[in-house]
């Protein structure tokens, strides 16, 4: 029995022990000791085969060992666990990436010879391979642009030659990439969250405005009620990108309004001058939001109670943010809509404090009043009862 547990530990240490490869090969045997793979017992010859008990490099380079050393062969690799529901299922992993994966960019562009493309290794590392959720990881969301910025960024990439392409300085300079990095707005996209993560594929004329969508959705409803939605598709404009830069995306100003009409329409056109008239319903509110903002603060140094006033002015710039995806809409009307709903908001908010005001202005006024006869009546009382005591004396 005894004989037995030391021949069963005996042979667990081996078995533990089986593995030599990290004898000759001590970087990567640290790396791998760091990575998910590892925690999950995956030993090197589960990806390089070979003789992993062997302790001579010819031995153990041999039976079905592969150096992997071409990139055309990663993804079968990765995809022998990851594309098998039955390997996957006790993690609950999704097992789609290698199908993705084939229908991407990349991977197409992989079998048709292009090994500059990305491979399951390029974006999730070698040996230290971490979950996505692992700040560490290549994959977790704040590292995504500089992943895929190693090949589409920094001068451009082999894909973009002769071109200035540079996918990933454009971003870092866009609203999204402030939202995102700066302050922290995890609903902001990376670049997987536009182009897909493992289908990465930029989207096309008629799937741009879908794609803007999932998140811009007010935006969208109003592009499509617009004039412009069948006729930009037809002109193969892509859309939201006919007026928005899709990697340099720069935040709303509604000063550019009109600006922005001219690239497609002339100076003058009925166009044109839509743009205009819609640029000045947003000057006009933004100044009596600053005019209210102002009253509130004068009302509030008297002192007033404007807790109210404040929650007000905030609903009267929501009305102002709904105006402006209605600017897809190219419809005076319906800017105007909500514009007004805010510019009367303010308006009634600067009549009822200015009304408040000259109350308080008459109330004043009469306490003035009304101390004066006080202290007038007083003053009289007291002159008389001195003539009196006079008198008496
Ligand atoms: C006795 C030492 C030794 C052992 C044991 C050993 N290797 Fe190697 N291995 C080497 C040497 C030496 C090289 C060549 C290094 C070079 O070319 O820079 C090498 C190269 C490699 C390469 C790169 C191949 C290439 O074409 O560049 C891989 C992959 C590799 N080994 C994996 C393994 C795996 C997996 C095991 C265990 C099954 C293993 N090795 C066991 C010594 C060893
Ligand atoms: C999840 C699969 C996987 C596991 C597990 C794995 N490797 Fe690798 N290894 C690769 C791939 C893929 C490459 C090809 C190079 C690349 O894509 O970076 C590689 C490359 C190598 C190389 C060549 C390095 C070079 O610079 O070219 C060596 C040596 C190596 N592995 C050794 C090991 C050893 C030792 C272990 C175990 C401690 C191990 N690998 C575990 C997938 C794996
Ligand atoms: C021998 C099977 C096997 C091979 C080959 C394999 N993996 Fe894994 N992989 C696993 C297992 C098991 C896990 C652990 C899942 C877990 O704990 O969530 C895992 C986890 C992962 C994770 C983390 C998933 C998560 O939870 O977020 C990534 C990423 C990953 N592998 C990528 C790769 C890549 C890239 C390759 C090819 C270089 C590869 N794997 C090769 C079995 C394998
Ligand atoms: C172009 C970069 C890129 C390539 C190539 C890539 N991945 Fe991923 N992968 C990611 C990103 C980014 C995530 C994180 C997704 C998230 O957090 O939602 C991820 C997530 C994963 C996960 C976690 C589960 C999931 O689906 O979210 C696994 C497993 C995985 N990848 C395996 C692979 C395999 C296998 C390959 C090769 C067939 C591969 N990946 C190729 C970028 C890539
Ligand atoms: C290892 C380098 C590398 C990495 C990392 C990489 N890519 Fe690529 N990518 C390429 C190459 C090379 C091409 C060109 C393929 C071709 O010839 O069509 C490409 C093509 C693309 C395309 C298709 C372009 C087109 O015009 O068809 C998109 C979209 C793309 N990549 C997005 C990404 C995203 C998103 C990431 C990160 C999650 C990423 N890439 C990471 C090398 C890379
Ligand atoms: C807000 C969505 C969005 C984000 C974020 C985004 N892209 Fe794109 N990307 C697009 C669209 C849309 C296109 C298609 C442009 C067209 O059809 O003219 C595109 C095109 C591309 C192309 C094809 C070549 C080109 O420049 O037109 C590559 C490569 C690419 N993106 C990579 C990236 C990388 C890398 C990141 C992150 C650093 C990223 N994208 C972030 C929407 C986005
Ligand atoms: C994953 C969600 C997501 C996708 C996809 C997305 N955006 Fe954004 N976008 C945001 C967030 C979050 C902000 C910052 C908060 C805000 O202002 O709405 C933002 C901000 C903007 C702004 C500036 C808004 C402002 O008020 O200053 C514009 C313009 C914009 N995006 C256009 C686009 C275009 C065009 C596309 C498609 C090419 C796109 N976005 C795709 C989430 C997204
Ligand atoms: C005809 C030109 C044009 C088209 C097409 C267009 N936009 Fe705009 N967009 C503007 C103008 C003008 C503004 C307001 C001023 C500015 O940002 O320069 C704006 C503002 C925005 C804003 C910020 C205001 C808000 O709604 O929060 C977002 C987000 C936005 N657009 C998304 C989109 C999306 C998504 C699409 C495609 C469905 C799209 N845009 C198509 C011209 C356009
Ligand atoms: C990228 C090009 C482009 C931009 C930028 C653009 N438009 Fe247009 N617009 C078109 C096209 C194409 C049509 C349909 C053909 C036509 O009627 O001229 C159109 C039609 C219209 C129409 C309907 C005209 C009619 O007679 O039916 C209005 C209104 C309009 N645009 C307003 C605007 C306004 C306002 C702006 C600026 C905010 C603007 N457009 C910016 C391309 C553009």
């Amino acid at each position: 029995m005894i004989l037995l547990l030391i021949l069963l530990t005996g042979a667990q240490l081996a078995g533990a022990q089986s593995e030599q490869c990290g004898l000759c090969h001590p970087e990567e045997r640290v790396e791998h000791s760091l990575s998910i793979h590892s925690q999950e017992f995956i030993q090197c010859s589960d990806c390089h085969g070979g003789r992993p008990a062997a302790i001579n490099e010819e031995q153990a380079h041999g039976g079905d060992f592969q150096s992997l050393q071409s990139r055309k062969q990663i993804p079968r690799l990765c995809a022998r666990c990851h594309a098998d529901p039955a390997q996957m299922r006790a993690y609950n992993l999704p097992t789609d990436q290698y199908a993705l994966y084939q229908t991407s960019g990349h991977g197409l562009a992989l079998v048709e010879g292009n090994e500059s493309v990305a491979v399951c290794t390029d974006c999730h590392g070698t040996h230290t391979i971490l979950r996505s959720e692992d700040p560490n990881s290549p994959t977790f969301i704040r590292n995504i642009p500089e992943t895929c910025g190693q090949c589409h960024g920094k001068g451009g990439l082999q894909a973009d030659a002769g071109t200035e392409a540079n996918q990933l300085q454009d971003y870092l300079e866009s609203v999204h990439a402030r939202e995102l990095l700066e302050k922290g707005n995890t609903n902001a996209p990376e670049c997987s969250r536009c182009h897909g993560i493992h289908g990465a594929a930029p989207a096309g004329v008629g799937d741009v405005g879908k794609m803007c969508g999932n998140c811009h959705s007010a935006a969208l409803r109003a592009f499509r009620d617009s004039p412009h939605a069948s006729s930009m598709v037809e002109a193969g404009l892509p859309e939201c990108l006919a007026c928005h830069a899709h990697h340099k995306t720069q935040p709303s100003r509604y000063q550019q309004m009109a600006q922005a009409c001219l690239n497609c329409h002339a100076q003058g056109s009925d166009q044109y001058v839509i743009g205009e008239k819609m640029e000045v319903l947003f000057a006009r509110a933004e100044e009596e939001l600053e005019h209210a903002r102002e009253v509130i603060a004068r009302a509030e140094r008297v002192p007033l109670y404007v807790e109210d006033y404040l929650a007000r002015l905030e609903e009267a710039r929501t009305f102002l943010l709904e105006a402006e995806p209605a600017v897809h809409t190219v419809s005076f009307s319906d800017v105007d809509r909500f514009t007004s709903l805010s510019r009367s908001l303010a308006e009634e908010i600067e009549a009822e404090i200015d009304g408040k005001l000259s109350d308080l202005r008459l109330r004043r006024l009469l306490l003035v009043v009304f101390w004066f006869y006080l202290l007038l009546t007083v003053w009289i009382l007291h002159h008389y009862r001195q003539k009196a005591l006079k008198h008496r004396a």
